[in-house]
């Protein structure tokens, strides 16, 4: 069974027939909310909005560990993410879309890992190529079949937040290699592995990152606009990439 975690923009899923809500309990704690168990594209599939409904829960402060715990116990095997990020790539302004293949973290102090030591449990999980290939494979045909350009490849640099970058930290990212810029993409997708599920992120670009196009401040209207118009692809391409698999 597929679950599809929304991110900023994406509390509801268009087109989602609910069947069940679901709460449940984890060894980490609680996670960002209920559980919506339904159809969508005639396929079985799980529902979580990543940061509450309603949305209250800053990107730090999300407990990962628990979401991707209660996907688990709830029968997942395939995740799919949702993640709204600034834009550094050409191909990247407000409103475009990416399918990341890597990732290079910046965030700090959150629980990133299942594997802390406490039950005397160690781990090193590979993390060589961060998402399931199949899964990325498939959202991008998905994309395509329904003329949707899609950036098929590109490195998302995770940020801690909640603030957005400054403009030196753009340029450094930039030449790190970074893509793209969002704050919800780990430790998800690494705790993703650790639990032996396959997971890829599906990114919407809702504003140039920081210092990128001009000094002018990135504000809250033109993300909200451009999530609109995103989300919009973004329901798209899961009905079409749900329907062939
Ligand atoms: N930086 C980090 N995270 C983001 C951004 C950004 O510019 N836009 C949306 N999420």
């Amino acid at each position: 069974m597929h679950a599809i975690i929304g991110g900023t923009g994406l509390n509801q899923l268009g087109n989602f027939e609910l069947k069940e809500d679901c709460n449940l309990d984890t060894p980490y704690g609680a996670p960002s909310g209920i559980f919506q168990k339904g159809t969508l594209a005639g396929k079985d599939i799980v529902f979580l909005a990543r940061h509450g409904q309603p949305h209250n829960i800053p990107p730090h402060k999300i407990n990962y560990r628990a979401n991707m715990h209660a996907l688990m116990q709830l029968g997942v095997k395939d995740v799919v993410a949702i993640n709204a990020v600034g834009g550094i790539h050409s191909h990247m302004p407000p409103t475009a879309l990416a399918v990341p293949d890597q990732i290079i973290d910046y965030t700090w102090g959150r629980q990133h890992t299942i594997y802390d030591g406490s039950d005397g449990k160690l781990g090193h999980i590979d993390f060589t190529e961060p998402y399931t290939q199949s899964i990325r494979k498939g959202l991008i045909t998905a994309a395509r079949d329904q003329n949707i350009d899609i950036l098929p490849c590109g490195v998302y640099a995770a940020t801690n937040g909640p603030r957005l970058e400054s403009a030196a930290e753009v340029m450094r990212i930039k030449q790190d290699g970074g893509d793209m810029i969002g704050m919800t993409g780990m430790p998800e997708a690494s705790l993703a592995i650790e639990l032996e599920l396959n997971y890829a992120c599906l990114a919407v670009s809702v504003n140039w990152a920081a210092g990128l196009h001009g000094l002018e401040a990135i504000t809250m209207e033109e993300i909200r606009e451009a999530l609109e118009s995103g989300i919009k692809s973004v329901e798209a391409i899961l009905s079409q990439y749900l329907s062939t698999t």
